[in-house]
């Protein structure tokens, strides 16, 4: 895929520091991209540390779940790179414990940063991304359609991820497009330590996939730019599942 378009751009990446958020903002810096990484963590992963080095990279040290936080990093981002072009709405935790176990904080901890934080950096960069006609994509999950026990916090803020994502798209188009992917099964772990996990992922993992095996970091990255590409100018509001077809699958039991 040729994404030259991205070149003179720049793409704010929450939660950069690892996983698919490190991969997106990788990928956005190989299209030629600048690319900040806005990440709470400040111990960071060795891969991200080396792609630091490059100067078309800011590292914003970025709470997305607090105001004056996400302020700071859009105002560093301009002082930077003068431009916003394409918002990755990647930061996410999830607290995966039973109803009766789940603190009423770690709830909105939860949906203060998987939801309220995408709101936040939209809300923040929306003038800048209005300016360069740019895009957003939230990372939500296919556990905003779907779920698994004890994930109700997760669900919802995702579920809500999702709401936002056309919201959005309604009130900042036509100049910005808003769109979002829900991954299924992403391993990170390969993708950080350049050999897949053995011990975690086994052969029947992959094998229950309709597309044959358990998702990459490159298979949201590459969705990414699409989605943020020229190629991708009728496309606004939308949801696009990456699941290798997990949620197009019968599980009733034989
Ligand atoms: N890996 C999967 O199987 C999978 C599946 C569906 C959806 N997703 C979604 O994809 C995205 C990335 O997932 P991942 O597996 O790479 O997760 P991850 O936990 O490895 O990475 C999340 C990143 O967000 C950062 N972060 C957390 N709270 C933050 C905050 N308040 N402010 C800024 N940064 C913060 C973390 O430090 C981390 O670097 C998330 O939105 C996740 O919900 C992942």
């Amino acid at each position: 895929m040729d994404h030259s378009e991205f070149k003179g751009k720049t793409a704010v990446i929450t939660g950069g520091g690892r996983g698919i958020g490190l991969c997106i903002a990788k990928t956005f810096l190989e299209s030629g991209a600048s690319v900040v990484l806005a990440e709470v963590e400040d111990q960071l992963e060795p891969k991200a540390l080396a792609f630091l080095n490059s100067p078309d990279v800011l590292f914003v040290q970025t709470d997305v779940s607090e105001e004056a936080s996400v302020q700071r990093m859009v105002r560093q981002t301009l002082e930077r790179f003068g431009r916003i072009d394409c918002l990755v709405n990647n930061a996410a935790i999830a607290r995966n414990v039973p109803v009766p176990e789940l603190s009423y904080e770690d709830w909105r901890r939860v949906i203060d940063t998987d939801l309220s934080g995408a709101f936040l950096c939209a809300k923040y960069c929306a003038a800048a991304l209005k300016e360069a006609r740019g895009s957003i994509v939230n990372i939500a999950s296919t556990r905003a359609l779907m779920s698994e026990p004890n994930t109700e916090a997760y669900s919802a803020a995702k579920g809500g991820l999702v709401a936002l994502t056309h919201a959005l798209a309604v009130s900042l188009g036509p100049s910005v497009r808003v769109n979002c992917i829900s991954p299924g099964w992403i391993d990170t772990t390969a993708y950080l330590h350049g050999v897949p996990a053995p011990w975690v992922i086994r052969p029947e993992d992959h094998t229950q996939h309709p597309a044959g095996r358990v998702g990459r970091p490159e298979d949201v990255a590459q969705m990414v730019l699409y989605l943020c590409s020229r190629r991708a100018e009728f496309i606004t509001g939308q949801n696009f599942v990456l699941d290798g077809g997990m949620t197009k699958k019968m599980i009733y039991l034989e």
